[in-house]
């Protein structure tokens, strides 16, 4: 492992302001500044893995987190990002807050920038609604996910995680498969992936598949289609709580036509891996067995990579403001 002062210069180095005052979605960057945003992911991947990991490229900055809508692996990721590069994070308590009120989205979020924020990162469930929140305040905005719209970071952190697996992106061929329809991560990772090289292929139940068709993607009509070949395979959950019950299937069904076993990720490339953005429905969307075979599942790399990209995203956009 390289040491310490080396990794800080290797961060100093390949540190670059942001190129947008806000990363709202994946096409505010081109491919070249999201490989140089992954080049300063995987310095700060290098920091994590050391016993002491904090730095203080955000020192005297304050970064609020506003979460509308629930949240395990980003709200926490960002967190700890953000304090580990030294800034004062504040997470608004959105169940004792002023929403309960009635006060908007725009206004909660001009109060806490009127009170000095540097950074806030936002999750909500309406499409389009961090964009409005960009709209009322001084602070970088970042999506955190909005509705069915993007996950930026998400697809950040899957392409880190899919480069540092194999060290490369160009030529894979990667299939994500399920509940494509809700997913947010499915369409970062769409707008995303092709533009690094990746051959993406998709496929899900009828009714969940995208409503508009997705340039640059291949569409498989079955699980196998879809893994055979494939280099990873990323299984997407189900996402009831957007979904029309009448829609919904049952998870006995779905595990049997679109569950990932091992006997379908044979059909894959050999040293196929397997990835869910999570939080996943065990025995459902992929066996256990599979999530949790370290020798082919990269679920684990991904929640670690997630703080990493936190971290270049949140020092790229503070590296803009000074
Ligand atoms: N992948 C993801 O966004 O997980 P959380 O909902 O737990 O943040």
């Amino acid at each position: 492992m390289p040491a310490r002062p080396d990794i800080e210069a290797e961060i100093h180095a390949r540190l670059v302001p942001f190129p947008k005052p806000h990363l709202l979605g994946v096409e505010d960057l081109s491919p070249e500044e999201a490989l140089r945003l992954l080049d300063l992911a995987d310095a700060f991947a290098g920091l994590n893995e050391l016993p002491r990991r904090s730095l203080e490229l955000l020192k005297g900055l304050t970064q609020a987190n506003l979460f509308f809508e629930n949240s395990t692996r980003t709200r926490s990721s960002f967190e700890i990002a953000g304090k580990r590069l030294g800034a004062d994070v504040v997470n608004l308590d959105v169940a004792t807050s002023s929403t309960a009120k009635g006060e908007t989205l725009s206004d909660t979020a001009a109060t806490i920038d009127a009170m000095g924020c540097d950074l806030m990162v936002v999750r909500h469930a309406g499409e389009g609604s961090v964009a409005e929140v960009a709209g009322a305040v001084k602070a970088s905005v970042i999506n955190a996910g909005d509705g069915k719209n993007e996950h930026p970071t998400q697809a950040l952190l899957d392409a880190l995680t899919i480069r540092r697996a194999f060290g490369r992106l160009d030529g894979l061929t990667v299939a994500i498969v399920g509940d494509l329809r809700h997913s947010r991560v499915a369409r970062s990772n769409a707008r995303l992936l092709p533009r690094l090289g990746v051959k993406l292929r998709m496929a899900g139940p009828p009714p969940l598949m995208p409503e508009n068709p997705v340039q640059g993607v291949e569409l498989a009509d079955s699980l196998d289609a879809a893994v055979a070949g494939a280099d990873v395979v990323m299984m997407l959950r189900i996402q009831r709580e957007r979904m029309d019950a009448s829609v919904a299937p049952s998870p006995e069904a779905y595990a049997q036509a679109w569950g990932l076993n091992r006997d379908r990720l044979a059909l894959a490339a050999a040293g196929a891996k397997v990835m869910h953005p999570g939080p996943m429905n065990r025995d459902v969307e992929m066996d256990s067995t599979l999530a949790d075979d370290r020798n082919v599942s990269l679920i684990r790399d991904q929640v670690r990579n997630g703080v990493a990209v936190r971290m270049a995203v949140l020092a790229s956009l503070a590296a803009r403001r000074s």
